[in-house]
């Protein structure tokens, strides 16, 4: 497996703290937000919780795939501005596919360590339910017996052109060559939903969700802006997704393909969310006080074949160890995303890795795979743990379709 890509150290970049939406089952009570109003409330309400002020903040750094509303090209400067960010202060989409929410954070590492600002506000959103039903071809009309063009976004971007395969096919591919099978999957995955069960239950999740209601965002001088839940719900306060999904349970479910492995049940769950996190130099954090969760150590990003897209993980991590000089036995929790359980076990596979420490609140079997918003989310995830269990070293990680993998190390301040 490569060990080419590139690799980024930071010495003094820190996560402050970090914060998400609950992350809500798709067509269901966020299906009325936009990604740019999920973002503004997770940009608000990280900006509220680490006490920094928002005129401090001296880049946004924002990541979004499918466009939920028309306002998607303004997402990135909308944010920033609702959430009280300086209108000097510029704002930049980074786009790595599922990778996108681990890219913000390294090119948060990148800025704060080449001086270019103190702090960051970074943010991670996707409405999956929102991706639209769209067409290329109709500006120019319709010619009479041609093809119409409206298609379903999501499903149709979710498909590699160049080796014609879908992302699902990816991690079939996956199981064929490391000899993952039904059962093994189906067991993966239940653990995963009895583990977002339990961090549920302990209220360890909660620590990092801001509840969503009903809200309005002012600006001055500017229109205001809505969120609607959608229903009747009142308030979303916990991940909708996770329930206790017994093995037999799972092992019923129908394959997505026929012979196949992967079934709705051990694949990730399609969710709308976002996530957000301060990034700051320690200097800054030192002058103004604040806590840190967690010091953004080096990210590695590297290319894999596109038909088994989902190996990224392996070669990412190994690129981030053979440079730090540590090795898998100093990692104490891994987050690598479930985008599909063969493609996890396969990952666990090639690195010969101790499942014991991944995952441990829970994937994204069970919680939901919000892809720009992804990576965002398990770094918190992760720091967040590696303070509840003490452990010094941690790794974020993901696939990403197309055929990358990106992976971040993180060191936790108070095992270090
Ligand atoms: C796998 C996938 C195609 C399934 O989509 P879907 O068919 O809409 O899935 P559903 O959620 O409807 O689940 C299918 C069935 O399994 C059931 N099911 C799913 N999870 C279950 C669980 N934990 N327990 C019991 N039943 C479950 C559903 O209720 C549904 O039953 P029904 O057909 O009777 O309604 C879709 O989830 C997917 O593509 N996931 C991966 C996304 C991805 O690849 N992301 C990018 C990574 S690169």
């Amino acid at each position: 497996m490569t060990s080419k890509g590139f690799f980024n150290a930071f010495n003094d970049v820190w996560m402050l703290d970090g914060v998400r939406t609950p992350m809500v089952d798709y067509c269901g009570a966020f299906s009325q937000l936009s990604p740019t109003d999920m973002g503004i409330k997770v940009a608000r309400e990280i900006l509220k919780r680490t006490g920094v002020p928002a005129t401090d903040i001296g880049s946004v750094i924002t990541g979004n795939m499918a466009p939920g509303d028309f306002g998607q090209f303004m997402l990135p400067r909308h944010i920033g501005l609702y959430a009280g960010v300086p209108q000097e202060v510029p704002a930049l989409m980074a786009q790595r596919i599922c990778g996108t929410g681990f890219e913000l954070f390294r090119q948060a590492g990148e800025q704060i360590q080449a001086g270019a600002c103190e702090a960051a506000l970074v943010v991670g959103t996707e409405s999956m339910t929102r991706n639209p039903i769209a067409a290329f071809d109709h500006r120019t009309g319709f010619k009479l017996g041609a093809p119409v063009g409206f298609k379903d976004y999501m499903w149709e971007a979710l498909t590699d052109s160049a080796p014609g395969i879908d992302m699902i096919q990816t991690a079939e591919n996956l199981a064929k060559q490391y000899g993952i099978t039904r059962a093994d999957v189906d067991a993966f995955a239940s653990k995963s939903f009895a583990k977002a069960v339990a961090a549920q239950a302990s209220g360890f999740l909660a620590g990092e969700i801001v509840p969503v209601a009903n809200e309005t965002f002012e600006l001055d001088g500017y229109a205001s802006r809505s969120m609607r839940l959608a229903g009747k719900a009142k308030e979303i306060s916990a991940d909708t997704h996770p329930r206790i999904s017994p093995v037999e349970v799972l092992a019923g479910l129908r394959t997505v393909f026929p012979g196949g492995v992967q079934t709705g049940g051990n694949s990730s769950a399609l969710v709308d969310a976002a996530a957000a996190a301060i990034v700051a130099s320690g200097a800054y954090a030192t002058a103004g006080g604040h806590q840190r969760l967690g010091r953004i150590a080096a990210a590695a990003v590297v290319g894999v074949p596109p038909e088994i897209m989902g190996i990224g993980p392996a070669p990412a991590i190994r690129l981030l160890l053979a440079r730090t000089g540590l090795t898998l036995a100093d990692i104490g929790r891994f987050e690598i995303n479930e985008a599909q359980g063969a493609q996890t076990l396969a990952v666990g596979r090639e690195l010969g890795l101790d499942l014991a420490r991944l995952n441990v609140n829970g994937g994204a079997t069970a919680l939901g795979h919000p892809l720009a918003a992804t990576g965002v989310r398990l770094t918190i995830t992760l720091a967040r743990e590696m303070q509840r269990s003490g452990v010094r070293w941690g790794i974020s990680s993901a696939c990403v379709g197309g055929g990358q993998g990106i992976a971040l190390l993180v060191e936790n301040p108070q095992a270090a």
